[in-house]
């Protein structure tokens, strides 16, 4: 149920958050963000009590912008806002084609991304079954996501590649942990790499899985040895014996 006057209180909200963004680029995106459409999404999200206030930008990304927000309960919240652009649908396209749960998805823009939105939220709830370390899934909603927030008030939390690592060995430990629960989960990231790695409490959190995809996608093999060579990668340059090889066997075996 769409409440006319709660609309009118979240378009009053999302101008003051425009207004503060000097740039004209910034300003443009939230343009794109913010059509009809996705002000009443996030209407119903507020009328079922997913959220109560959404609060500021985290993020402003090329397919989609992450704000923080507040529930009821006064937790904090990310919500994810895939963009209806072409350019996201162009980008995206590439990992629901071959992807058998999304066969019938017709290549509409709309429907696209809210398929994608939702193959975002089935691959967190299928990587923390698994025991892979994922913000919590809450909700989807056509192009809109809402999980758990990484971070407290006064900061997002930095990715990993930001930090400066005082045992490079145990977060390497870490993360390989988490691969191995995504590989249990029978999926490929497809886009790991120490950007989409969030660290917090000495831990770290794995995100951005939308473009995720099962074992049996025809390009799985291809884009699991390209995590694999990005976490290698990254963590050889902070001295750590790892090569692509020993990671994919640590991966795969046992
Ligand atoms: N659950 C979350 N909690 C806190 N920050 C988040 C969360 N999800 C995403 N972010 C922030 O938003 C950025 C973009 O999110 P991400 O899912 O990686 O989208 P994309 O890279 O496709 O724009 C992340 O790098 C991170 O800084
Ligand atoms: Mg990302």
């Amino acid at each position: 149920m769409i409440d006319e006057r709660r609309l009118r209180i979240l378009e009053t909200q999302v101008d003051a958050l425009r207004t503060r963004e000097k740039d004209s680029e910034t300003r443009k995106t939230y343009d794109e963000v913010f059509d009809h459409a996705a002000l009443l999404t996030i209407a119903d999200l507020i009328t079922d009590g997913v959220i109560s206030t959404l609060d500021y930008p985290v993020s402003t990304g090329k397919e989609a912008n992450v704000f923080h927000a507040t529930g009821p309960d006064g937790r904090a919240k990310a919500v994810k806002i895939y963009r209806i652009a072409n350019a996201t649908f162009r980008n995206i396209a590439v990992y629901i084609d071959g992807d058998p749960r999304f066969k019938k998805v017709k290549r509409a823009i709309r429907p696209t991304l809210w398929a994608w939105a939702q193959k975002e939220y089935k691959n967190l709830v299928r990587m923390e079954d698994a025991g892979v370390r994922v913000p919590a899934p809450e909700r989807v909603h056509n192009n809109v996501l809402v999980m758990g927030y990484i971070g407290d008030e006064t900061q997002p939390a930095p990715a990993l590649r930001e930090v400066a690592l005082k045992d490079p060995a145990a977060v390497y430990a870490d993360v390989l942990a988490n691969l191995r629960a995504i590989r249990k989960a029978k999926l490929v990231h497809a886009d790991m790499s120490e950007y989409n790695l969030l660290w917090w409490d000495g831990r770290v959190v794995v995100i951005d899985v939308g473009q995720a995809v099962p074992l049996d996608h025809l390009r799985a093999a291809e884009w699991f040895k390209r995590d694999v060579g990005n976490i290698a990668r990254f963590f050889r340059r902070l001295r750590v014996d790892v090569t692509p090889a020993g990671l994919e066997r640590a991966i795969l075996g046992g």
